[in-house]
């Protein structure tokens, strides 16, 4: 049953009731701030109109008593939940529903703490990226952690869905280095991995945010860095035989040392295409040079095109901040930086959709997708195409739900942004015509794709009954067989199906 002003109204009583302190940290429609902590984590704009849909309630819990008490009372009023913590979710799944809902917004649930000794670190879940780096670079210039490279980005939703950065080829991603968790499942009991059990913590290390849990906190096994590291970002136009080198880029990027990842954005610069190859090398200059000169001479990397700098150095760095900006700016969840492919200084909308390629691209394809670039007026779409091989391919298909693991050459993200506010159909067509373009060159049955590139065009839930049969359309894309695996773990945690949302895992028998 949809719930009502009355039912709004019960559910606010149910948690002061139930938690004497929360009143403070409750925003309902009335609340004078209400709109600027609903827009404080919305990244993607195209949520962000009079017209999309807004929470009854917002719920910025200070510890876990209250995360507990609005499960509880959502759940007894049938109010819907949404859980967020950096909000980068492509599709604004954390805090738009279209039935009545509450978001629980996890931005006072920030606290990191470091073992430099143990080289582990506790994080919750509404800490960003940028936040858990300064903080492990703060205790210790060797250690680091392998997720993504936007500083902005929530670690709860992020590590949840699998989560890749730039040390991915050495590292895996970042799910694969969680070696423990706090969730507060549907009875609203606060779980760790021992009382949780390895079947849930498999599937919250990859398997999606939001389908078997609140996650508060996360243990993290941090990684070893060198003390200098190297960062190059070059470009090529088609001029300079970018088309050749991107396409021998295919076959070699997979293959180099895993301390070498080099990540190709493809953009529109005054009208012609330009190809953008950004790296990290773990290592020094020196050691750097004669691998490329061996493995990838056609890039023609020069020591002037390197710099070497310390690991956070180089989290700020690729961030898109210039080095005379503070490294503090990693610690602002608002901060924007204006990078040569993500051109991120405000927020705006954006419709996103993701590709693995297993097999090397013929060059005359790329002339295909300039040309659809060519179509679309202004500069505000790229594509950005990140290999893969080394650790990636070592870990099995099944280790977590992420399963896009060995035989897979690299993964492309295609962005598209516009100004304004809200929904700009000609930018979505758009993007949609270069993913129908790019059919034959990528992988197939399934076509697979990756979680935290949330896509709602590649399928959703009915509203009302998810079948598990639906859900298998977006289901098989995101985790191949390991979607069997989280159904059957969805069965067993939350057999009612209360954290549920467009794409979230369908239990058994699920009729809600
Ligand atoms: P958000 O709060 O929107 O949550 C995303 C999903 O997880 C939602 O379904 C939400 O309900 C759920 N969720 C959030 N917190 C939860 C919790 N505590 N417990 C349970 N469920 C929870 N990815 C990547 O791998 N590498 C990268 O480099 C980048 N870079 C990047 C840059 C930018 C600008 C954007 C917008 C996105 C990325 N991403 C990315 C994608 C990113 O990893 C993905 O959107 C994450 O889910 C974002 O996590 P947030 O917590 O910020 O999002």
């Amino acid at each position: 049953k949809p719930a009502d002003h009355h039912d709004e109204n019960l559910f606010l009583d149910c948690l002061r009731s139930d938690n004497s302190s929360i009143s403070q940290v409750i925003y309902t429609k009335y609340s004078p701030s209400y709109s600027s902590v609903l827009s404080s984590s919305t990244q993607n704009l195209r949520f962000s109109t009079p017209n999309t849909p807004k929470p009854q309630v917002i719920i910025t819990p200070l510890d876990v008593s209250q995360v507990q008490a609005a499960i509880k009372c959502s759940k007894k009023h049938g109010l819907q939940i949404r859980v967020r913590s950096g909000g980068h979710d492509f599709e604004g799944l954390s805090y738009v529903s279209h039935v009545p809902f509450v978001v629980i917004d996890f931005i006072n649930l920030s606290k990191i703490s470091v073992d430099a000794k143990q080289k582990t670190a506790w994080v919750q879940s509404g800490a960003t990226l940028g936040q858990l780096y300064y903080r492990i670079a703060e205790k210790s210039k060797n250690l680091g952690f392998p997720g993504g490279v936007c500083p902005t980005v929530g670690v709860g939703g992020h590590f949840s869905g699998g989560g890749y950065g730039i040390m991915l080829r050495k590292f895996g991603l970042a799910a694969d280095n969680i070696v423990d968790a706090h969730l507060i499942d549907a009875h609203g009991r606060l779980l760790d991995r021992k009382s949780m059990g390895e079947d849930l913590f498999w599937a919250i290390r990859g398997g999606g945010g939001a389908s078997f849990g609140v996650v508060v906190a996360w243990k993290l096994r941090l990684v070893t860095v060198p003390s200098t590291v190297t960062r190059f970002t070059i470009t090529r136009t088609l001029e300079q035989n970018a088309t050749k080198i991107v396409h021998k880029w295919q076959y070699v990027a997979n293959n180099l040392h895993e301390d070498l990842v080099i990540e190709v954005g493809l953009i529109k610069m005054n009208s012609s295409m330009l190809a953008a190859f950004s790296s990290l090398f773990l290592g020094g200059v020196d050691r750097l040079l004669p691998l490329m000169q061996e493995s990838f001479p056609e890039l023609g990397l020069r020591k002037d095109d390197c710099t070497e700098m310390s690991w956070i150095e180089s989290v700020h760095n690729l961030a898109g901040f210039d080095k005379g900006q503070s490294l503090d700016l990693l610690l602002d969840r608002n901060a924007r930086s204006n990078g040569l492919v993500v051109k991120s200084t405000t927020k705006s909308p954006f419709k996103a959709k993701a590709d693995y390629v297993k097999q090397p691209i013929p060059e005359n394809a790329f002339e295909g997708i300039y040309d659809k670039f060519y179509e679309e007026e202004g500069e505000t779409a790229f594509i950005v195409l990140v290999p893969y091989g080394g650790k990636m391919s070592e870990i099995s298909e099944s280790e977590t739900p992420f399963p896009h693991r060995a035989g897979n050459l690299y993964k492309i993200f295609y962005g598209v942004s516009w100004g304004g506010d809200g929904i700009s159909q000609r930018h979505i067509d758009w993007i949609r015509s270069l993913y129908s373009y790019m059919t034959p060159y990528v992988s197939k049955n399934p076509r697979e794709a990756y979680v935290n590139y949330r896509d709602l065009d590649i399928g959703i839930n009915n509203p009302g009954y998810t079948s598990i049969e639906q859900a298998s359309i977006w289901g098989n894309k995101y985790f191949k067989n390991n979607f069997k695996r989280l159904v059957h773990v969805k069965t067993m945690a939350d057999p009612h199906n209360f954290f549920r949302n467009e794409q979230s895992i369908p239990p058994h028998t699920s009729r809600r």
